[in-house]
């Protein structure tokens, strides 16, 4: 029975689309606010001093690095990770973390303990332990395989998550895909800035929220809106403050000067994060780093290009409705140029998957000011639906524009499974579905080696 009708809707999905756009998906979700779960179901684990909100991403460009960072909550001791190969448990290593803390108004943070674990073999299964004496714990990961042009990798996508029941869902149903090896974060990690004073003692429930991912899998961030926390009438001017004691990435790997704008290479694919919130004019630290990131590019080794941005540049919502559009006009030459694969933002709380286009034209006066097709493009996609506690965007521009391929807004995550340097399958999975069904999905194909329209 329940498979009937989500056949019905399914099948209803495709034939109405609009004809002027894509398709705009008539699935309606069973509407209920989005409640933040009660700090008290995040206790920190019991014990004295034991390390929480364990999280770990990559800690170098090629992947042979990992950064693992923890919390404990009285006392700074002890900051070191011990780790070894999942087949030489006889050969621990160790390394030292550097150890910070920071206040927010009236909170004081634990100590903040983050370590980059370095010459780690590819491909390999490793443990590690953080904590001292008998409070200790003990997680693992997986390197990814040397960077190569076929190799196979599958990365989550998820954006905007907060901590919410519906960011449990979403998390849940990630996690319960055996396929996702990392994650692509495209930024709003806490929303602590939703309470009083950005109560930062949020930031301390999420940490402990995503650690069942987190600890893992490498997390790779993205700043968001709500990263900024900035509060200069209650005397915290600073932007980012929280977000840059709590997570690092490697970002003088990739000879940037700052954490919010950065590149590594995982397997086939290259990825460069940037900052929708810091200076991107002409002349500005992360308009130069980009003009000089992307020519170093060998697609020949990564041929998998993508592009990690909070606020999206072709998206149809109402909602945020073009704010990301001076950065577009910024950067979108040099990305066509370049021929970036896609493109994936958060920020609009809905799904939503363009079309290859460009708009590129523009010169002033010449009035060429329409998003064409264009082979050379990304797809854009817009996946803000990670369930926060402000709720979905459910308004969409009328009618659907024709750069827009699929829209819902249904909260959810996505996966895309690289399979060799031409092909690469794009799911997106929404939450009130099972995690095998795809609600959205497409064979993406690389804009070098394999450069046909998509089916
Ligand atoms: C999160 O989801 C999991 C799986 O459905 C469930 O077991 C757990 O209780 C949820 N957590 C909260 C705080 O609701
Ligand atoms: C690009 O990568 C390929 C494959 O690893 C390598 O053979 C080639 O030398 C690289 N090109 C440059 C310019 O580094
Ligand atoms: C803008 O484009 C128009 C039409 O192609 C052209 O005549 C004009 O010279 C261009 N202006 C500039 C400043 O490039
Ligand atoms: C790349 O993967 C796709 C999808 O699995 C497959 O159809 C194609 O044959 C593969 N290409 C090569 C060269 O193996």
């Amino acid at each position: 029975m329940a498979a009937a009708i989500w056949f019905l809707i399914a099948l209803s999905v495709y034939i109405a689309g609009p004809c002027n756009g894509g398709v705009t998906s008539y699935y309606v979700r069973k509407s209920s606010p989005s409640v933040d779960m009660p700090i008290e179901h995040f206790p920190p684990p019991s014990g004295h001093n034991v390390p929480e909100q364990v999280h770990i991403t990559q800690g170098d460009h090629d992947g042979r690095s990992v950064i693992v960072s923890w919390v404990t909550p009285r006392k700074a001791h002890s900051h070191v990770v011990k780790h070894w190969a999942a087949d030489k448990c006889n050969h621990k290593h160790k390394t030292h973390a550097s150890t910070t803390t920071y206040t927010y108004h009236k909170y004081k943070s634990g100590f903040i303990h983050h370590a980059t674990i370095k010459r780690l073999e590819y491909d390999t299964k490793y443990f590690y332990e953080v904590g001292h004496g008998h409070e200790t714990r003990q997680f693992f990961f997986t390197t990814p395989p040397k960077e190569g042009p076929d190799v196979p990798y599958t990365f989550g996508i998820i954006g905007d998550l907060g901590q919410t029941y519906d960011s449990n869902s979403t998390l849940e149903h990630y996690m319960s895909n055996p396929k996702g090896q990392a994650v692509l974060f495209l930024g709003d990690l806490s929303y602590a800035d939703h309470y009083a004073y950005h109560d930062n003692r949020r930031w301390d429930v999420w940490g402990r929220f995503v650690e069942k991912s987190t600890a893992y899998q490498p997390w790779i961030w993205t700043a968001g809106n709500h990263e900024l926390d900035y509060g200069p009438e209650f005397g915290e001017p600073v932007p980012f403050k929280s977000y840059m004691h709590r997570y690092h990435v490697p970002y003088k790997a990739s000879k940037s000067t700052s954490p919010l704008w950065y590149s590594i290479k995982r397997a086939s694919a290259y990825v460069i994060v940037l900052s929708s919130y810091s200076a991107y004019g002409t002349y500005t630290p992360q308009y130069n780093w980009l003009q000089e990131e992307l020519p170093k590019v060998n697609r020949s080794e990564t041929p998998w290009l993508i592009i990690l941005v909070h606020s999206p540049w072709y998206n149809s919502n109402n909602y945020h409705f073009k704010e990301g559009e001076s950065m577009r006009v910024m950067f979108e030459p040099w990305l066509v140029h370049y021929k970036v694969d896609m493109v994936l933002s958060g920020h609009v709380h809905s799904y939503e998957r363009s079309e290859r286009v460009s708009n590129v034209k523009y010169n002033i006066t010449d009035g060429l000011c329409t998003p064409v097709k264009d082979p050379s493009a990304p797809i854009y996609l817009t996946l803000g639906d990670g369930g926060n506690i402000e709720g979905l965007a459910n308004s969409f521009t009328e009618p659907q524009p024709s750069y827009s391929a699929f829209r819902e807004a249904s909260f959810g995550h996505a996966t895309l499974e690289i399979k060799n340097r031409t092909h690469a399958y794009y799911t997106w999975h929404r939450n009130h579905d099972n995690e095998p069904v795809a609600a959205d999905s497409l064979w993406i194909h690389n804009r070098i080696w394999y450069p046909e329209e998509e089916d």
